[in-house]
């Protein structure tokens, strides 16, 4: 696929695999996923596994990254795990504000915004997730809300941070769900986002952030998705959880 901006296509495990799971999986991607240099691949387990994943991926086309972290660096934050600390492990992307955060532990743009500048300070690379939910869709609210995300959880970054970050576009109704959104859908809020970084940053930066979409892709679905103009990558929940589905994804987009 010839496309403007390298595919970035991620692997959200979720709360999914015991390290020897992980390993089983990631083994298995990096059997099959050899040869493939067009796509950067990247696979985010949980943080109990990110040390063994880390070492079996070393010298792989596979990268790391994790699913959550904290906006500060260190001190009393019981729970919290810092960006330093994910870096120990070379973790190289973190996602941000993913929905069943923003849903279930209420993290609001604001706190988004903040793990972002904290993930650039270690350069970490952030994935920040906006997403509209079904009641807004239905409502013809979506555009607003993508909006309000992209100001909100973007907000302080400088246009050479914002070229490092990635924003995942995941329609809440999506995620899970078996539902997708079709690919005239995706196009149709990637340029919206795109048009939104050029008014907050520059066309420049614009061009060149990568925008990835989520929400029930498949390896049936993933070929026509990538295939859009503006959709470039994908962050991938379920399917990613077996070597045969997350590979054939990203072969299928090749
Ligand atoms: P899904 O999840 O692929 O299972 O819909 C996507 C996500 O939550 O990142």
């Amino acid at each position: 696929m010839d496309k403007e901006r390298k595919l970035i296509i991620a692997g959200n495990w979720k709360m999914n695999k015991t390290v020897a799971e992980a390993l089983d999986l990631v083994n298995g991607l990096k059997r099959d996923l050899a040869q493939v240099k067009e796509i950067d691949i990247v696979v985010c387990p949980p943080f109990t596994a990110l040390s063994e994943v880390s070492k079996a991926i070393l010298d792989s086309n596979i990268r790391l990254g994790a699913q959550n972290m904290s906006e500060h660096n260190s001190g009393a934050f019981t729970g919290e795990i810092a960006a330093g600390m994910l870096k120990e492990f070379s973790v190289r992307y973190v996602i941000l504000g993913h929905s069943e955060r923003r849903q279930f532990q209420k993290e609001s743009d604001a706190l988004i915004a903040k793990k972002a500048a904290a993930a650039h300070t270690a350069s970490l690379k952030p994935i920040v997730c906006v997403g509209e939910l079904l009641e807004e869709r239905e409502g013809g609210r979506t555009e607003k809300v993508i909006e309000t995300q992209l100001k909100g959880s973007l907000a302080g970054l400088t246009k050479a941070q914002m070229e490092e970050t990635i924003v995942a576009y995941e329609p809440v109704w999506a995620i899970g769900t078996g539902k997708t959104a079709t690919p005239a859908q995706a196009q149709e809020v990637h340029a919206f986002i795109r048009k939104q970084l050029e008014k907050l940053f520059d066309e420049g930066v614009a061009r060149r952030v990568r925008i990835q979409y989520g929400g029930s892709v498949k390896a049936s679905n993933a070929r026509e998705l990538m295939g859009q103009p503006d959709v470039d990558g994908a962050l991938v929940g379920g399917a990613s959880l077996e070597i045969r589905s997350f590979s054939d994804i990203i072969k299928n987009s090749i």
